[in-house]
């Protein structure tokens, strides 16, 4: 990869994670730990701060892991991009990635995002044979001719859009020495080789040894395809893995 052109991640810096999910509060936390400045951005602080009840997939309400993580500042999706230096982290659910962060062009314009948002669409009404948690499998949309990282940085020219993180669960992107040792692959793909640098040097501050570019932004259209296969392997995994595995690339 090219020479870093900016500063790099491992110092102290204002960084921005949207999103309250399992997914974002596992880079807050690490980001946190890592002694950077942390801003979590969701759509009305007030409402997730109301939050009594434990989310879909089970997480705690925000509230409670917010007093667990002192030091971490909750705003808006928009107030968080904008208090971030120049990276954001984007852990919208991926339905509305492209939407949310359209409305916060301004407060991103010229910043890397890094985006592990999968474009799942649940749609009871569509059968499928795996098992899930939520009793269906979701499609794909876009899949194979787009991908979500792409319509994100169609939809804001003005920022560099990076996909990665999106093809392990989140608490073993921040930690992957968890699994195997550390020896397994992580990748990234975008069409700005700086940014691309910028979340490679995260990655590397997070114990990362083994960081694939894929490529272009086109590339993050087989990364997100591959959430399909990262349940599969999760299922005939059973219970054991508990969504924590590693893929490594073999050459
Ligand atoms: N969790 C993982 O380990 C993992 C791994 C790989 C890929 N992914 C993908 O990454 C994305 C984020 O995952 P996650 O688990 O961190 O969180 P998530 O539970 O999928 O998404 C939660 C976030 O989405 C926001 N959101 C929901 N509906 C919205 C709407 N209508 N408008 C604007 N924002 C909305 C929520 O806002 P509020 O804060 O206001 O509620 C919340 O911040 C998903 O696409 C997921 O499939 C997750």
């Amino acid at each position: 990869m090219n020479s870093p052109t900016h500063a790099p991640t491992t110092a102290p810096a204002k960084i921005a994670v949207l999103g309250t999910g399992g997914g974002a509060r596992a880079h807050a936390a690490k980001l946190l730990e890592l002694g950077h400045e942390v801003h979590v951005g969701t759509r009305d602080p007030q409402t997730t701060l109301a939050r009594t009840e434990p989310d879909m997939m089970g997480n705690p309400p925000c509230a409670q892991w917010l007093a667990d993580h002192p030091g971490i500042t909750l705003s808006t999706f928009g107030e968080a991009a904008d208090a971030a230096d120049d990276l954001v982290i984007n852990g919208i659910d991926g339905r509305n990635a492209v939407s949310a962060l359209t409305a916060i062009a301004g407060p991103l314009t010229g910043k890397t995002l890094a985006d592990y948002a999968v474009p799942f669409r649940y749609d009871p009404q569509i059968e499928h044979p795996w098992p899930t948690p939520w009793g269906v499998m979701p499609t794909l949309d876009p899949c194979d001719s787009d991908s979500l990282g792409e319509q994100i940085q169609r939809a804001l020219p003005d920022v560099k859009v990076v996909k990665s993180f999106v093809t392990q669960e989140q608490a073993t992107v921040v930690n992957p020495g968890a699994i195997g040792g550390g020896d397994h692959t992580m990748f990234v793909a975008g069409d700005h080789a700086d940014a691309k640098q910028q979340v490679t040097d995260l990655l590397a501050s997070y114990g990362w040894t083994d960081i694939l570019d894929l490529g272009p932004l086109v590339c993050a259209r087989g990364m997100e395809m591959y959430a399909h296969l990262h349940s599969a392997i999760g299922f005939g995994l059973g219970q054991r893995s508990g969504g924590h595995f590693g893929i490594k690339v073999v050459r």
